[in-house]
């Protein structure tokens, strides 16, 4: 039996995880330890909540005291580590909370680890899940690889990077065994509608403006989440330890085509006229120190671990606009009460200038 600590399970791509090791992997118990911030939601994880070798933890990653705690009482084999503060906009209102969670949490979790794992950490793994946004912004033309130099831009990503490199030093100086995956713009879902993705959904839903930073001429890398959770399942098992592997969806958008794309496939779901919520766009103030493009090459995932992205572009919008279409209820949970100051907040001034 494994005890497997998977952190951050019950936000947008932690809960793709959890789901797929419970079901794939009866044999490990599934340890989800989340402090159900904002971003998590255990509605997202309903469907294997009853599975007898799946447990949740209600915990903070700040407070070292507990996770000693949880590590001496459970005993974890291994971690996948996903929690954090995600959104890059929130990091622009208030870098200090990407620290805490983002830096400290890690090296927390980083300390206890390093803690009971010391006589036997062959038998151990912590796997740090991280960004392709420590690299910085590229031009029109060029890649990520596993060697390009890291170069944040924003809070999220610098406090990313900064946990990446906690990561790999207690790697190098205690010998902890860790690996590093750093992935591209994810879609799918249960991702929370801060994201550009399901909040255009959102708006197409209710008839309101569809916001576009700056020109809509930036440039993202997009990846089907469950081709993540298999990238990750994939690292976990066989990737090797001390790597960092590179994960994309080889799917370079513009975000103007992203939101286009989004209105003609909702407008046909919904039996609405074509060309109805184009008319919803609205190009508004652009982020601060807005990252221009992303691209990742995966070739050493390929090379290596034979994975590539199972999920075509077409087909992955569809998916995601019909399960949010499907699950209105849940969108009506995540967006009441804190979510709207949020929204006022980021988007009143922007939408009436
Ligand atoms: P998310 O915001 O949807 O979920 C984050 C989860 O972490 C939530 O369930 C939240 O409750 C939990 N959490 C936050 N602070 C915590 C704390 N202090 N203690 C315990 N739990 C806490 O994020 P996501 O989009 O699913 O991203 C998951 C991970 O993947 C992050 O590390 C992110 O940097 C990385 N990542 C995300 C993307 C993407 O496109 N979303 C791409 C590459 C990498
Ligand atoms: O690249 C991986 C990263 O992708 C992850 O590490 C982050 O956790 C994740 O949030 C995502 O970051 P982005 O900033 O790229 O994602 P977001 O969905 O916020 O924005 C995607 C693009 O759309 C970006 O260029 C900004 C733009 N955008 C976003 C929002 C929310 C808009 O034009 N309008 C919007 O309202």
């Amino acid at each position: 039996m494994k005890n497997i600590l998977i952190t951050g399970g019950a936000g947008f791509i932690g809960s793709h995880v959890v789901r797929r090791f419970v079901r794939r992997y009866p044999e490990y118990t599934v340890y989800n330890l989340d402090a159900l911030t904002y971003a998590g939601n255990l509605m997202n994880l309903r469907d294997v909540e009853n599975a007898p070798n799946y447990r949740f933890i209600k915990a903070d990653i700040r407070d070292f005291d507990t996770l000693d705690r949880l590590f001496a009482k459970h005993r974890f084999d291994a971690v996948i580590h996903l929690a954090a503060e995600s959104h890059v906009d929130r990091s622009i209102e208030n870098p200090t909370a990407f620290v805490h969670t983002n830096v400290l949490g890690t090296v927390n979790l980083l300390n206890a680890a390093r803690k009971y794992w010391k006589d036997e950490p062959e038998n151990h793994l912590f796997y740090h899940i991280s960004t392709d946004e420590v690299y910085g912004t590229l031009g029109d033309q060029g890649m990520f690889t596993e060697q390009t130099c890291y170069d944040p831009r924003s809070a999220y990503s610098a406090s990313k990077a900064s946990s990446d490199h906690f990561v790999r030093a207690y790697g190098h100086t205690y010998g902890l065994p860790v690996v590093v995956s750093n992935c591209s713009n994810n879609y799918g879902p249960y991702q929370f509608p801060e994201k550009l993705i399901p909040l255009v959904i959102h708006n197409i839903i209710h008839r309101k403006p569809l916001p576009v930073y700056g020109t809509g001429q930036n440039v993202r890398d997009w990846l089907f989440v469950e081709d993540h959770a298999n990238a990750i399942d994939l690292i976990f098992h066989q990737g090797r330890r001390g790597e960092t592997y590179n994960i994309g969806g080889n799917n370079e958008q513009r975000n103007i085509d992203v939101v286009e794309k989004l209105c003609e496939i909702t407008d046909e779901m919904l039996g609405r006229t074509p060309g109805e919520s184009k008319a919803l766009i609205r190009f508004v103030t652009d982020r601060a120190g807005h990252d221009w493009r992303y691209a990742i090459d995966t070739s050493k995932i390929q090379r290596e671990l034979g994975w590539q992205p199972q999920t075509g572009w077409d087909e992955g919008l569809r998916k995601t606009v019909k399960w949010y279409l499907e699950n209105q209820d849940w969108l009506q949970q995540v967006t009441s009460g804190a979510y709207r100051e949020y929204y006022d907040k980021m988007y009143k001034k922007r939408l009436n200038e």
